[in-house]
């Protein structure tokens, strides 16, 4: 088939890549030229794992093409899919959807014959129908459908998610559209994918209650991770004991930093300012972006307390600043917090992420980069270990810090409390 992708970010690259692996031509499209010029050179914007391979082997191969002509790009296509952002909007915290708007609105000048216009980018319920109208202005209704199908891939997981998802959700009530859609994902299906057809405002429906029901999941097991500390349990047993019930099934329950992310952030604040202009309170989804708001503030309190409060001048070292491993991503990390915070306090931060350098903390007062665990760690008074990257997992603390008095706060609970009260370092962690 052939496939336009509009939007060329984790969500656009990740499924046109994946698309033309699947044997498809597809012409990815992005209105920024400097990323399109970076693609066409063989570099990848940004850090997934798998991604460049695929993008290099379809590139090569001529299925996968990168470009800013959206005209050739849609006119050349069956399948249009919107895969640009949905920030969270600086007027009411609903989903900012100019990008969707705009994409739809250009792509249909150059509609030439029947399209499906997919949208892939998470959006409000009712968005589709919003959509059509703005179509329907340039061009008849028997020349496009417009259909909802949301994407539920993780980043750092993106690959894996696309090729083997638990379900793929189509929202339309064209039969001849879903089947078409249908054969677009047969590969996938066959592999044991559940096809899941409801309406179009089912399907927008179904991202925003999911991505919101994992929120709650996160917020439920961390607030239960702050009860455990006070009575001396934990958490991780309670985590794995609940878990083993299969009505409740043991992912998204670990404690850790408040959730963050490009997606669980702002889509929380998005379904809840949409149920409200349908005059529907999610009082359960309010509570749970409020317990996130204040989990923020909670880490870094306790990490006041570790210093008695004297943070000024103590060396800390933040290991992992990105919301989570085996991505570059930073949208809503809880460090985007936790480090400007201690700053102000006047510590001396240095940080060290395996993606590398980030922009956001270039110009905060001594905060360095260093791109070595051990230098990172070097004298240290405490080392927080943020993100859960795989080689945070087997450090050497009593080696790579030549503090004997440094303190680690673990947010992943990557170690055993017992095995570094052993080792005789001051070891805090969360939930137990
Ligand atoms: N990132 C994720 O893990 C994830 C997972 C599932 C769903 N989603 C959803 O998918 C959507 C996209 O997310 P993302 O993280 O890929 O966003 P992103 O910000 O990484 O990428 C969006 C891209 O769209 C481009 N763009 C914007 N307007 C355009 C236009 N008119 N024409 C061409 N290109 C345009 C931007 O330049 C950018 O490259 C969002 O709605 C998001 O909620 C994201």
């Amino acid at each position: 088939m052939k496939i336009c992708v509009i939007g060329t970010g984790y969500v656009g690259l990740v499924s046109g890549a994946c698309f033309a692996d699947l044997g498809n031509t597809v012409y990815c499209v992005d209105k920024n030229k400097k990323k399109i010029d970076m693609l066409n050179s063989g570099e990848i914007p940004i850090f997934e794992p798998g991604l460049s391979e695929i993008v290099k082997k379809n590139y090569i191969s001529k299925r996968l093409r990168f470009t800013n002509d959206i005209a050739r790009a849609v006119k050349s296509s069956d399948i249009i899919f919107i895969c640009v952002g949905t920030p969270t909007s600086k007027k009411n915290k609903s989903a900012d959807l100019q990008y969707v708007y705009k994409a739809a609105s250009e792509a249909s000048k150059y509609i030439n014959k029947f399209k499906i216009i997919v949208t892939k980018s998470t959006v409000p319920v009712t968005t589709g129908d919003k959509i059509e109208k703005i179509i329907l202005k340039k061009k008849k209704k028997n020349l496009f459908e417009v259909v909802s199908n949301p994407e539920f891939l993780r980043e750092g997981e993106a690959i894996r998610d696309f090729r083997f998802p638990d379900r793929i959700v189509v929202g339309s009530n064209n039969k001849k559209v879903i089947r078409k859609l249908e054969s677009l994902y047969e590969p996938l299906i066959k592999k044991g994918s559940v096809f899941f057809q409801t309406n179009r405002r089912g399907a927008e429906m179904i991202k925003y209650a999911s991505n919101a029901f994992l929120a709650t999941k996160i917020s439920y097991i961390n607030e239960i991770a702050n009860f455990c500390e006070k009575t001396d349990v934990n958490v991780e047993d309670v985590s794995l004991g609940m878990g083993l019930d299969k009505r409740i099934g043991s992912r998204f329950l670990r404690a850790g930093p408040a959730y963050g992310g490009s997606c669980f952030p702002k889509d929380t604040k998005a379904i809840t300012v949409t149920a409200d202009l349908f005059k529907t309170n999610l009082s359960i989804i309010k509570s749970v972006i409020n317990s996130n708001k204040n989990r923020k503030i909670l880490l870094v309190k306790r990490i006041q307390k570790i210093f008695s409060n004297k943070i000024k001048n103590k060396k800390i070292t933040i290991l992992g600043v990105t919301f989570k491993p085996n991505t570059d991503d930073m949208r809503q990390s809880t460090s985007l917090f936790m480090i400007p915070f201690l700053s102000k306090k006047g510590a001396k931060i240095n940080y060290y992420d395996p993606s590398g350098e980030k922009k956001e903390f270039s110009k905060l007062k001594n905060v360095s980069f260093l791109n070595d665990i051990r230098e990172s760690c070097l004298n240290s008074d405490l080392i927080i270990i943020h993100t859960e990257w795989d080689e945070f997992k087997t450090l050497d603390f009593k080696k790579i810090c030549r503090n004997k008095k440094v303190k680690i706060y673990d947010m992943r609970n990557l170690y055993s409390p017992k095995k570094m009260k052993k080792i005789g370092i001051t070891y805090y962690s969360i939930g137990r």
